[in-house]
């Protein structure tokens, strides 16, 4: 949307709070240029005709048995469809959003030096730690996540255990398009724009000192705001470092001559884009082809959703049906079209392609990797971390998959504890720079 330069930001704002509004987000826009208390409140009709629809869901006709790699059984379809008529239970989730977790919303602007000069109105959550030596942490969730992924993690990290342990203030914003954070109104928003309106909202927020967690396209992200902002990051810990095996690599693994650990990797690498890859390459290259569908339908939806995180996670305890269909509706209320499009903004901006991940900016300040055995990038040595970063510390883990914060916390929790505690990691103990 352009509007004449003349017009106050502030109308900008409620106008385009009114668009968004219109189009399609089941629940109330009211963004300013401050962060404003947000409680979740979705439109019961929204709500009631989500469910309509799950229960008119039409089936594919079985086959006998298709390769898993295929997709989703049709057992898995019926029961998400059966769970969503029956028992899901959006009240109750809704509840337990707003007592655990504190959600603000406001509307940053990028430098006029950035590509994307729209206002950018943003959904986030946001803890103090009462410990006066906190250190502002923000934490980027990924695809097919949302800000929930914090919530399993941000009491420990606002309340540590115990006095010796490093305590955090919590940012942890929504991706534009993801659940509360309005889509995208142009092109031209992918994860090097995402970090800088991060950026913006850690200023707004007063602190310009700060670490970043984060995996997936949040670990991307992370990457080109410590790049972009070396001032102002002091460290980070990423559980999705994307690192691809340069031609040596690969001529090395033609003779056998890798370690054990790139061996694996590579063997890891190339099975997940042999294999696995095709909902990326989709996304990042037609997903206005493939959001009509989506939108439409929230067990479809669920579905694609579903594929996507139950070959990456390790603890299958861990991924309910009501989490299937709360995650899934973080993508369905706004409709996934833009959650998709990030993949073709993130292709645009250099940090993958259809065959491969790319080498994304150096990284001077510290930075630590967290490696998870269900996840791709398990066993990625340090040194072909530190091709691109200040790659400082591996933490490897015997369990756990592409969602730490939500499926293993504690192993997460360890992580960050350990690396931020470090006094010449994270220059902030006694500093009282969240102040
Ligand atoms: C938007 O927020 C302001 C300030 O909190 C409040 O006064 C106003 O009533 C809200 N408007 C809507 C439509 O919710
Ligand atoms: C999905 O189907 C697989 C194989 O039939 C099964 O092991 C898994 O528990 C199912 N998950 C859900 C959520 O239905
Ligand atoms: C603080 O808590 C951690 C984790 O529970 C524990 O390992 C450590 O020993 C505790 N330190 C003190 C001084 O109590
Ligand atoms: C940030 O600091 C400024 C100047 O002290 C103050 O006006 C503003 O309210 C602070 N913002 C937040 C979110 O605390
Ligand atoms: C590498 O190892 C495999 C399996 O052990 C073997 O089949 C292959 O001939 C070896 N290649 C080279 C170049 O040594
Ligand atoms: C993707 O990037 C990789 C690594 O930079 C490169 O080798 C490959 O040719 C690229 N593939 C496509 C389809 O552009």
């Amino acid at each position: 949307m352009k509007l004449p330069s003349s017009v106050p930001l502030l109308s900008v704002l409620i106008l385009a709070g009114h668009v968004h509004g219109s189009i399609s987000a089941p629940f109330q826009w009211n963004f300013s240029e401050s962060p404003r208390p947000f409680v979740v409140n979705v439109e019961k009709e929204f709500i009631d005709n989500t469910r309509l629809k799950a229960s008119l869901t039409r089936f594919v006709t079985p086959i006998q048995e298709p390769d898993p790699l295929e997709g989703p059984s049709i057992y898995n379809a019926t029961t998400i469809r059966d769970y969503w008529v029956n028992e899901y239970d959006w009240d109750k989730v809704e509840k337990h959003l707003n007592q655990n977790l504190q959600q603000y919303t406001t509307t940053v602007k990028l430098s006029a030096t950035a590509q994307y000069l729209e206002p950018i109105p943003l959904h986030f959550v946001h803890h103090r730690s009462p410990r006066a030596d906190a250190v502002p942490l923000l934490f980027i969730h990924g695809w097919p996540g949302s800000f929930i992924e914090v919530e399993n993690i941000i009491n420990s990290l606002t309340h540590p255990p115990n006095d010796t342990m490093p305590a955090f203030h919590v940012v942890a914003p929504s991706i534009p398009g993801f659940a509360f954070s309005p889509a995208p109104i142009t092109t031209g928003f992918g994860d090097y724009e995402a970090a800088q309106a991060f950026h913006a909202l850690m200023i707004q927020l007063n602190y310009t000192k700060y670490v970043i967690q984060a995996g997936d396209v949040g670990g991307v992200i992370m990457r080109y705001q410590a790049h972009l902002f070396p001032e102002n990051v002091l460290a980070g810990l990423n559980n999705f470092w994307v690192v691809s095996p340069s031609q040596s690599d690969r001529e090395r693994y033609e003779k056998n001559a890798t370690t054990a650990d790139e061996t694996y990797v590579i063997n890891s690498l190339d099975n997940f884009f042999n294999k696995h890859w095709a909902y990326g390459q989709i996304q990042q290259t037609q997903p206005l082809r493939l959001a009509h569908a989506m939108t439409d339908s929230p067990v479809g939806l669920a579905m694609w959703i579903y594929a996507a995180v139950s070959a990456v996670v390790d603890n299958p305890g861990v991924w309910t049906p009501e989490e299937i269909i709360t995650w899934t509706m973080m993508h369905y209320m706004q409709g996934p079209y833009s959650t998709f499009r990030l993949y073709k903004e993130g292709a645009l901006n250099g940090a993958f392609n259809l065959t491969a991940f790319d080498d994304l900016p150096m990284v001077e300040q510290p930075m630590a990797i967290s490696e998870f055995p269900l996840d791709i990038w398990y066993r990625t040595p340090l040194e072909w971390a530190q091709r691109t970063g200040n790659v400082q510390k591996r933490y490897m883990h015997d369990r756990g998959g592409h969602f730490p914060a939500w499926e293993t916390p504690h192993f997460l929790l360890d992580d960050i504890w350990d690396f931020f505690g470090q006094l010449d990691i994270s220059h902030t103990w006694g500093m009282n720079i969240g102040e």
